[in-house]
């Protein structure tokens, strides 16, 4: 072939070269498999590793009575749909559980999706158009700006859970003209969580409506870990979760108004043109659904663990932003120390996410630890004492305040 035609495509804003250094010199943090069981400790570059950087809050991909539910549900339905849930994809499975999802999150209805990546696309497409606003946090999920791209719709981004911020973008759009506000409830990458009182009472106010992604919320928060709406005691139009992190699968849904689930269900194109995920999968999630309304230890261990670990992150002077949840970020700053502290930690038998710019601001690079409801105290104190190892080798600022 010849090289008139080089497609610029969409690379990354880094090249090929420096990927290709990185990767020489051990620094590339990406596509590390891991070798065998996926809980508490994982077997990483042939090494037991304290897994610090998965979203299986509830330690339940391990949990044997999910493992059966997976396996019982392959020999009753077989393995995969081949179909959307339009046309032959849909099973009795997938209504159960659609129904158990509303009824746990107290919902007149629910809509399951194959990922929740497909739920946010597919929802904000249905619910937003190119005549109508979506207000959007600046740290809102990716899944949450594709979705809101490929609506359409005007987009007008807030600073991150500023209130000041949020009215002034309320105020620029007409009164006659609709508005979506979509916001993560537990923010993905520092673990705080979204100020919904407020959002709550300035869009009631000019008539806005509210879909809260709580992707990072199901599990975590509110009564029997039902969401950040449940945990402020409010409603909410849209509620969308995933089955990837508490529930241990994967998969997507939302919860709403009847009317608006019927709409959506018919509109979003990410349920009509994509295979309904397969009967493991929702058995695997209806499972840990079931094990998180019954067994509240689980999420009472979550927390308990989540307490330890940042009260030992703060013991020993690292700055952990402004998380309320087990998601626990450690900020360090620039990038080169964050991948050299990664790296450190890695070598030393610790696994976290490295989140660097432009996941996150350039001057708040950070890692990413969550924390599990299976983590034990010796998994947590191995990983301060490592913490505590690197940060004598590349000391760092005081927090501030
Ligand atoms: C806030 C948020 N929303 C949506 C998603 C997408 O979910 P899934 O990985 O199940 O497709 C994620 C996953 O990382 C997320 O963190």
């Amino acid at each position: 072939m010849g090289n008139k035609r080089i497609l610029k495509g969409n690379r990354l804003p880094f090249s090929r070269r420096i990927i290709e250094s990185a990767m020489e010199i051990g620094l590339y943090p990406y596509f590390i498999p891991v070798t065998g069981e996926q809980g508490h400790r994982v077997k990483m570059n042939g090494k037991d590793t304290v897994m610090l950087g998965s979203n299986n809050y509830l330690g339940l991909t391990e949990h044997p009575e999910v493992k059966k539910a997976a396996k019982d549900a392959i020999d009753k339905f077989g393995v995969g749909c081949t179909g959307s849930r339009y046309l032959n994809g849909t099973l009795d499975i997938h209504l159960e559980m659609e129904e158990l999802i509303a009824d746990f999150m107290g919902a007149e209805a629910a809509l399951m999706f194959s990922t929740g990546y497909q739920t946010n696309l597919g929802t904000i497409y249905a619910l937003a158009g190119k005549d109508d606003y979506i207000i959007s946090d600046q740290y809102n999920h990716a899944s949450i700006v594709d979705g809101a791209r490929m609506s359409r719709a005007r987009v007008i981004v807030y600073a991150h859970n500023d209130m000041c911020s949020l009215k002034d973008v309320v105020g620029e759009i007409p009164e006659s003209i609709g508005a979506l506000e979509v916001t993560d409830g537990v923010f993905s990458m520092e673990g705080d969580i979204v100020k919904l009182p407020d959002i709550h009472r300035i869009c009631r106010e000019n008539d806005i409506m509210i879909m809260v992604d709580d992707a990072h919320g199901i599990g975590v928060i509110g009564p029997h870990g039902s969401g950040t709406a449940a945990h402020f005691g409010l409603d909410v139009d849209i509620t969308m979760g995933t089955f990837s992190k508490s529930l241990a699968s994967m998969g997507g849904f939302i919860v709403g108004r009847e009317d608006l689930i019927f709409d959506i269900k018919h509109a979003a194109r990410s349920l009509m043109f994509s295979a309904a995920p397969p009967p493991s999968n929702v058995a695997t999630a209806m499972k840990a659904l079931q094990i998180l309304m019954d067994e509240p230890e689980h999420k009472d261990n979550l927390w308990k663990n989540a307490n330890y670990l940042k009260d030992g992150l703060h013991k020993l002077g690292f700055d952990t932003g402004a998380s309320d949840t087990p998601i626990v970020p450690v900020i360090i700053g620039d990038e080169p120390p964050t991948v050299a502290y990664w790296k450190l930690l890695l070598d030393r038998g610790v696994y976290t996410n490295p989140v660097v710019f432009p996941a996150t601001p350039k001057d708040r690079n950070l890692l990413r630890n969550s924390v599990m409801a299976t983590h034990t105290i010796d998994d947590l104190n191995f990983a301060l004492d490592m913490y505590e190892e690197v940060m004598q080798e590349i000391p760092l600022d005081e927090p501030e305040g």
